[in-house]
């Protein structure tokens, strides 16, 4: 689903990865950890074609990142739901109006994806929210819409970056088992996190697996955590 071989990246400056190379199987959870600038958010850039290497390859959807066009790039990720770690919303619409964006530009009937939004604003709960503008929302709210505009529109990969940073536990629990559940229906899903009791409490309810970046590397973590 996602493959990458011998990639390395860097900014400007040094390198912050080199010689990763590992698979994200279809239908597999993985967690993505690590310290606060060691390269979580922008190894997920790379694992949804926002950042292309600076060396090796990236595959999702089994097609080389490095020989596709923007546009086709776009279109890969309409099947990725990404959750940003500094979520954006257009703060003149309502947080209902927000969520509804993606399913308004696609073909799917009204009401199915009316009732698609109520369920999702339920689990994150957020009905009563609905007719809030996006600056109104706490940080916590904010992030719970951002994982419901990640996969409102049921792709097939679910990329998500923190989204559990702003929120308590019993509502992290919540949101955990949302992406669970997803997983379950087949979803491929990959979340970076610093939360290790999150980690934990998912161990007990999926099979996932932990990848951890150190020393300029992302490896599989053992069973240790
Ligand atoms: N656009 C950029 N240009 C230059 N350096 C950058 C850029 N984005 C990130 N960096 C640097 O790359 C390193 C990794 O950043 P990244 O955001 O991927 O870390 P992170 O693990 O997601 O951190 P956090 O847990 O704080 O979100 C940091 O040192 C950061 O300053
Ligand atoms: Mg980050």
């Amino acid at each position: 689903m996602i493959e990458l071989e011998n990639v390395a990246y860097s900014y400007s400056g040094g390198a912050l990865f080199s010689d990763i190379s590992l698979r994200l199987a279809p239908g597999s959870f993985h967690f993505l950890t690590g310290p606060s600038g060691a390269g979580k958010t922008t190894f997920l850039k790379l694992c949804y074609g926002a950042l292309l290497p600076t060396a090796g390859q990236v595959t999702i959807f089994d097609k080389d990142l490095a020989a596709l066009t923007r546009d086709d790039i776009a279109i890969l990720r309409r099947r990725m739901g990404v959750v940003h770690q500094d979520c954006q919303f257009l703060d003149h619409l309502t947080l209902s109006e927000n969520l509804a964006l993606p399913l308004i530009a696609s073909d799917r009937a009204a009401e199915d994806a009316q009732q698609d939004l109520e369920d999702l604003m339920a689990w994150v709960d957020l009905t009563h929210r609905a007719d809030a503008l996006p600056p109104e929302l706490s940080g916590g709210e904010r992030q719970r819409a951002a994982l419901a505009r990640g996969v409102i529109m049921s792709p097939d990969v679910i990329i998500a970056d923190e989204p559990t940073g702003n929120v308590d536990w019993e509502m992290s629990q919540r949101l955990l088992r949302l992406l669970v559940e997803l997983n379950k229906m087949g979803k491929t899903v990959l979340v970076a996190t610093h939360d290790l009791s999150l980690i934990r409490a998912a161990k007990s309810q999926v099979q996932a697996r932990v990848l951890r970046i150190a020393s300029n590397r992302v490896q599989l973590a053992g069973a240790d955590l």
